[in-house]
């Protein structure tokens, strides 16, 4: 038996049944709420036991699609193995698999990129319509409905709560140790919403399980399926570059005494450059440092394991293979210092503007003033989603961007006239840091923040472009608050679209 000793309940043992079974009790039409966040804590076996059944009814004529609901990102097993039956025909929030990225970008699967925080809540509204299954990994199954979550948490209680049905993938991959790391508190809807009493990161204001109404529960699957668990990002000289600058910033306001020592409570965002400002952290001055943040990745665990982080909070992990092995090996030892609770907790903006967290975040694009494309590549094809990026940037005391200055090799400027697409007004921006320099864009008006983002951001190659555009558009804009020339701004993407490059040749 795979998770023999994992479902410690008669009622719910009477349940178990194969993932092809399991798979048959979800209707074409309906709405499926998963679990999984980041590529950890997903279903695995009856999503592609679904798929395939998807596969066979299209052979036979008969259409079958689904509205998927997430935490964030899942696995191949799911986004992936479903879109590629086209068995997704909506989607949200948050996804960066492949095929269905593609799906969206052709216009056959609509996708709602909602902020993270926001997603259950609007769900449990009841303005999305019914979910009507639940499908929810766990670790193990207690008596009295109680679930032990698995390696993420996203928003597994709301679903449970929402669904008509549930079905359970018990995975005995998941450690048992990680039984009492999570901290599961539900947030009351308007009117009844009282204040999250989360004063420090590592503060726990919740039960440690899940809880689910027995009844509704149709079937129960035994797995032992590795998370997605990708390899971490490479770190490059632009990443490490960046970083630097970041951490010199950092120092820097622990100077001048608007930081202390230890910083605040760290969102360190994701991807390589997320990844080279947490390594860089590993031999800085700062000490005693927490994250209040979405995802645990392998440098957090880094900071954790040389004592230079106290305690991290986070809705998932999102490690590499290396690092899931050596974590899941010692689980117990971490317990006390990683806290795993529901997306609209770990990303909640009442708890992130009281801590006064950090937020550091990737971004696409930028323009002059400042707002920022997390999101749409020439305005039009999603990559990803905004993910927690909006939910941390409004809220944190010290908001910060960073990316490479430019992408594809040089052809496109990642500092724009104006964004094609806007996720981020630039009130939520108050530090831009490319490989080129760091912009503090604090007190600035428009144009101190286009001239500062400009000299101190830009890629030499295109810092001249800007600064002729910027020019002239001082001379020809109706206002001359934020100046700019409406018939020039989505000049450099056309340009890109017309010529394979941004550069004027
Ligand atoms: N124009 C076109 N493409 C661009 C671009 C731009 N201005 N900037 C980046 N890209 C492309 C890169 O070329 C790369 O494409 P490839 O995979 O085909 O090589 C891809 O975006 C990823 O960029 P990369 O530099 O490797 O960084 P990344 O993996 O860290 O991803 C984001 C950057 C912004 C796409 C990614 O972090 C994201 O989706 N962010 C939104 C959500 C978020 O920030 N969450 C943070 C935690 S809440």
């Amino acid at each position: 038996m795979i998770g023999q000793g994992r479902i410690d309940c008669d009622i719910l043992r009477s349940r178990v049944m194969s993932a092809e079974e399991a798979a048959e009790l979800i209707q074409p039409g309906t709405t499926v709420g998963v679990s999984g966040f980041t590529g950890a804590g997903y279903p695995k076996a009856v999503p592609q036991a679904l798929a395939a059944r998807i596969k066979k009814k299209s052979r036979e004529g008969m259409p079958f699609r689904l509205n998927l609901w997430t935490g964030s990102s899942t696995g191949p097993e799911i986004d992936g193995a479903l879109a590629a039956v086209d068995g997704i025909g909506f989607r949200m929030p948050f996804q960066s698999d492949p095929y269905l990225r593609d799906k969206i970008n052709k216009g056959e699967t609509e996708y709602v990129d909602n902020h993270l925080s926001c997603a259950a809540p609007i769900a449990a509204s009841g303005a999305m319509g019914q979910l009507h299954t639940a499908l929810i990994e766990v670790t193990a199954v207690r008596g009295g409905g109680k679930l032990v979550p698995s390696s993420s948490v996203g928003n597994n209680q709301s679903w449970l709560d929402q669904a008509k049905q549930v079905i359970l993938e018990v995975n005995s991959w998941q450690p048992a140790d990680l039984d009492g790391m999570h901290d599961i508190y539900s947030v009351a809807r308007p009117p009844h919403t009282q204040p999250i009493p989360i004063l420090t990161p590592g503060d726990r204001i919740g039960d440690s399980h899940l809880s689910v109404d027995v009844n509704k529960v149709v079937a129960v699957v035994e797995t032992a399926i590795p998370d997605r668990n990708s390899p971490p990002a490479v770190l490059d000289g632009v990443a490490l570059k960046i970083a630097g600058n970041v951490i010199d910033f950092l120092s820097h306001e622990v100077r001048q005494g608007r930081l202390p020592p230890s910083l605040l409570p760290l969102q360190p965002g994701v991807g390589s450059v997320a990844n080279a400002v947490l390594a860089g952290l590993k031999s800085s001055p700062f000490t005693n440092m927490t994250a209040y943040t979405e995802v645990i990745q392998d440098g957090i665990v880094d900071l954790l394991d040389c004592g230079r982080m106290g305690v991290a909070s986070a809705t998932a992990f999102s490690l590499s293979p290396d690092c899931a092995r050596r974590l899941n090996a010692d689980m117990k030892k971490y317990r006390s210092r990683i806290v795993l609770r529901p997306q609209d907790v770990s990303n909640s903006p009442e708890v992130i503007r009281r801590l006064g967290c950090i937020a550091m975040n990737p971004f696409i694009e930028i323009d002059i003033y400042g707002f920022v494309n997390s999101t749409h590549v020439m305005g039009s094809w999603m990559m990803n989603g905004i993910g927690g990026t909006g939910d941390f940037a409004r809220s944190a005391s010290l908001s910060l961007f960073m990316a490479p200055s430019v992408a594809q090799g040089g052809k496109i400027s990642a500092i724009v006239p104006m964004c094609s697409h806007m996720d981020h007004g630039a009130q939520d921006v108050m530090i831009v840091a490319t490989e080129q320099g760091l912009a503090d864009l604090r007190g600035k008006s428009p144009k101190q923040r286009a001239e500062t983002i400009i000299n101190n951001c830009a890629h030499p190659n295109y810092r001249p472009l800007l600064l002729d555009y910027y020019k002239r558009a001082k001379k020809t804009s109706t206002g001359l608050h934020a100046p700019c020339m409406l018939d020039e701004v989505f000049s450099w993407h056309e340009r890109f679209a017309k010529t394979g490059t941004m550069m004027r040749r």
